[in-house]
């Protein structure tokens, strides 16, 4: 018996970043593994990224650890760097930063670097959560064009705020403000996260960054990565280690916050929130055990979660229970708790060990 583990399926990647690469044709791809690579494991991932042209991260901290574990592919700061005394750092590493702030472009233009740094400028076109605005633009583009701390011209970029939602005209909006920009500063550009990139909503990408889509996983409510052709690379599980019959009105759990409608044999899985799997998930969301799913039923604990087997299975201490992977997908986990599939993936927690497959 195990307590909660995650299989990482290396082909299942693979075949995601063949379809992707297929889609993407002259454009180059960056892929985006931040946040542990979305709970795949940072570094074990990123050395099987052969088929993308570049890796895409948050922290400077995961940047270093690629460079320390030996990849020598091209790495981007999707919100740059946040002290000026981290820009030598990049510089000695080659990490690529995004520039995103009047202050990060002073900082850089002072800074004394030994090697100029490629630079993406990022622009905000409506989202406004990060990015320089649109009229100040190209005037932050000439500057950091001129600044001897910058290696080639920047490349563009921006990101859409309802990119899942593909038909609703602020992605239109956003377009056409960045598409004005363009017109003056003949950038190379990247724009598309996953779903930006299926749903074709800015084919004059020349990098596009896909993320959800490279674990497998839909980036649109109204479909399954399987239904996109993607296959999912995580499976996340973990063993019944007891089960016990119940009558009708007992309950189940922390604060009885679940009762038997009627007589029935529960299992417990070790798995809990300190696995990262979600406190808040409801009654009836499924988990996947033996050829079928079955109820979760009461308040998940921090080690351990209840199923609600019924008196007919015969699931026994020892069963394996899938939380999502391949027979259930994530998609309709994060469904049921009310969230999206990029947090349950991320949120899976340290103690989980990642089960690559390593000694088959
Ligand atoms: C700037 C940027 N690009 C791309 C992505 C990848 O998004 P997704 O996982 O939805 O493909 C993210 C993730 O949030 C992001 O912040």
């Amino acid at each position: 018996m195990r307590p909660a583990w995650a299989a990482i399926d290396l082909k299942a990647l693979q075949h995601n970043l063949r379809l992707l690469r297929e889609k993407a044709g002259h454009r180059q791809l960056l892929a985006i593994l931040k946040a542990n690579a979305y709970g795949h494991g940072l570094t074990r991932i990123a050395a099987e990224l052969q088929q993308a042209d570049a890796i895409g991260v948050a922290r400077v901290d995961e940047a270093l650890a690629l460079r320390q574990e030996g990849i020598v592919k091209p790495i981007v700061l999707l919100e740059g760097f946040f002290e000026p005394s981290q820009l030598a750092v990049l510089a000695a590493s080659q990490i690529q930063t995004v520039i995103h702030t009047e202050h990060q472009l002073v900082q850089l233009e002072r800074a004394e670097l030994n090697t100029p740094l490629k630079v993406w400028l990022k622009v905000d076109t409506g989202m406004h959560r990060i990015g320089v605005e649109p009229e100040e633009t190209v005037a932050f583009y000439r500057r950091l064009q001129a600044s001897d701390n910058v290696d080639g011209d920047p490349i563009l970029m921006t990101h859409f705020a309802s990119a899942d939602t593909p038909e609703v005209e602020q992605n239109q909006q956003q377009l056409a403000v960045f598409n004005s920009l363009q017109d003056s500063l003949q950038a190379r550009l990247s724009i598309s996260n996953s779903a930006a990139f299926l749903a074709d909503l800015a084919p004059q990408d020349n990098w596009v960054r896909p993320g959800l889509v490279l674990y497998g996983v839909s980036p649109f409510a109204d479909r399954r990565g399987q239904q996109l052709g993607l296959k999912p690379v995580m499976t996340l599980q973990a063993s019944i280690i007891s089960t016990r019959e119940i009558d009708q009105g007992e309950s189940v759990g922390y604060g009885a916050a679940w009762t038997a409608r009627h007589k029935t044999r529960i299992g417990i899985l070790a798995i809990g929130y300190g696995d990262g799997y979600p406190r808040n998930a409801p009654e009836g969301t499924p988990v996947w055990i033996e050829g079928r799913c079955y109820p979760l039923v009461g308040r998940v604990s921090m080690d351990m979660l209840a199923v609600d087997l019924g008196l007919d299975s015969d699931i026994e201490i020892g069963a394996t229970g899938v939380l999502w992977g391949p027979q259930l997908p994530v998609e309709e986990v994060a469904e049921h708790v009310g969230t999206i599939s990029h947090e349950l993936l991320c949120n899976v927690a340290r103690r989980v060990v990642l089960d690559y497959g390593d000694e088959n």
